[in-house]
């Protein structure tokens, strides 16, 4: 069965860029990133590596580490990664997974056969300290994807599994939340002074820390 929220996020060992990596062991304690591509020395994914190599410090931030994938084999990354360098200005400062067997990526069910037989589409896992699956996005070969939305629900996801609050619609960073149902009134009005009550089902408060 396909992988769903909250199941535990399957362990492997694969080739990178950066060595032989075993998924759990390099997410250690903190947060993971696990995102495919449909190949290399293509003009959408050139873009995207760039632009995830220019988050690197807000990842860190946030405890997280990220791993890319492409069904490429090894060899071909590496020419690549000159060309991703000189077209964005980043240089590839994480790991990029050579999964010519489909390893990794029928493991996770990056590959979408009425999309394409051969490419994985642009699947994106964040996983949580306890390995289970906290979100999963899949996008068409055509279209890239938004790297500070991924940071932004990132920020959400890490955020209401620490406090019991929730984020509305195109919340951003440091904007009010939603206090959870399983607050009561009286204990909010300890854990999130000066909330206020907009229906009683909808509770705001200052984003906790
Ligand atoms: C791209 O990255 O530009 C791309 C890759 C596969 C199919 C279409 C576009």
């Amino acid at each position: 069965m396909a992988l769903q929220l909250g199941d535990a996020a399957p362990n492997f060992t694969a080739e990178t860029t950066e060595g032989m990596i075993t998924f759990h062991e390099y997410l250690g304690d903190g947060w993971g990133i696990l995102f495919s591509h449909p190949a290399d020395f293509t003009p959408v994914c050139t873009t995207e590596l760039g632009a995830v190599a220019k988050l690197r410090g807000e990842f860190a931030r946030r405890n997280t580490k990220v791993l890319a994938l492409s069904v490429d084999p090894m060899e071909s990354h590496e020419r690549w990664a000159g060309d991703i360098e000189e077209v964005t200005g980043a240089k590839l400062n994480f790991p990029l997974i050579a999964d010519p067997e489909l390893t990794v990526a029928n493991l996770y069910g990056m590959l979408h056969p009425n999309a394409s037989t051969t490419m994985t589409v642009r699947s994106v896992f964040i996983i949580g300290p306890d390995k289970k699956v906290k979100l999963m996005l899949t996008y068409p070969a055509a279209t890239g994807r938004d790297f500070k939305e991924i940071l932004r629900v990132l920020t959400s996801l890490q955020l209401t599994a620490k406090h019991q609050v929730a984020t509305p619609a195109d919340w951003r960073e440091g904007e009010e939340v939603i206090i959870t149902m399983a607050v009561s009134n009286e204990e909010a009005a300890v854990r999130f002074p000066g909330y206020t009550t907009i229906k009683p089902y909808i509770r705001m408060a200052a984003q906790p820390v």
